[in-house]
């Protein structure tokens, strides 16, 4: 594992950005897994401005997102499809046939979780998943638990993640329940993984989950089984370790 400790936001998301660029110049075929969240906003940013500055070119690049809320139409502002987006795809080229998501307003659970996953491998699989790291060690929606989910599955939410996300929505009552969500094994199929985490809000869960005992109550301790994982973190975020 390699950790970037960067000064503060911006720089961990220059660095980030600077990450998947190479990835896209050295791979222009790439598969992109995406996060959402704010962490990799200023990621996101700093990608459009490379592609603004005719220094990146996405048009061979496929993408596949972590995660949707159950119930929300790629419309409502809300969705993690409406936030990537307003963030990305409606900045760079990509074109919209390499987008792929779940789809939140699908009411057969298991056919969508399993068409996802279906198309991940019909892609050849993730060459790089960039990730965010949840207060309570979540990834994706792998909220802790007493298992690691081998794939794609439908997650009821915790309180403390709605808590957490409750700042996005006009009300709590407004914030979904569920979500789908690529499962653990999903993501640790990636060949490569990059995780931008800051601030000191994080800093005990970044321990935890960097330096502690690989648990599913931290889902995000089980990066330390991958082979290839890179964190990007500001001095904040690793102040604790
Ligand atoms: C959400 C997303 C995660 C993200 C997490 C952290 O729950 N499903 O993918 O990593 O939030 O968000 P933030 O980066 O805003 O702290």
């Amino acid at each position: 594992m390699r950790i970037y400790e960067m000064e503060n936001y911006d720089e961990m998301s220059r660095q980030a950005a600077n990450i998947i660029a190479a990835q896209i110049t050295l791979q222009p075929e790439s598969v992109l897994g995406l996060a959402t969240g704010s962490s990799p906003i200023g990621t996101y940013e700093h990608l459009a401005k490379l592609y603004e500055q005719g220094d990146l070119d996405f048009s061979g690049v496929t993408t596949f997102n972590l995660d949707e809320y159950v119930g929300l139409p790629a419309d409502n502002d809300q969705s993690y499809r409406y936030f990537m987006e307003d963030n990305l795809f409606n900045k760079v080229n990509i074109s919209p046939d390499s987008i792929n998501f779940l789809n939140g307003m699908s009411s057969d659970a298991e056919t969508e979780c399993h068409r996802y996953e279906q198309a991940i491998i019909e892609a050849g699989g993730i060459d790089l998943q960039l990730l965010g790291i949840g207060h309570n060690g979540h990834i994706a929606f792998n909220e802790p638990s007493d298992r690691f989910e081998r794939s794609t599955f439908q997650v009821e939410l915790t309180q403390s993640t709605i808590d957490a996300n409750k700042r996005f929505f006009a009300s709590i009552d407004d914030v979904p329940r569920k979500a789908y969500t690529m499962g653990i094994g999903t993501i640790m199929a990636a060949r490569k993984i990059l995780v931008v985490v800051s601030g000191a809000d994080k800093a005990e869960t970044v321990k935890a989950a960097l330096t502690g005992p690989v648990t599913a109550e931290v889902p995000a301790s089980i990066l330390q089984f991958h082979q290839d994982v890179v964190i990007v973190a500001d001095q904040e975020a690793l102040s604790r370790m």
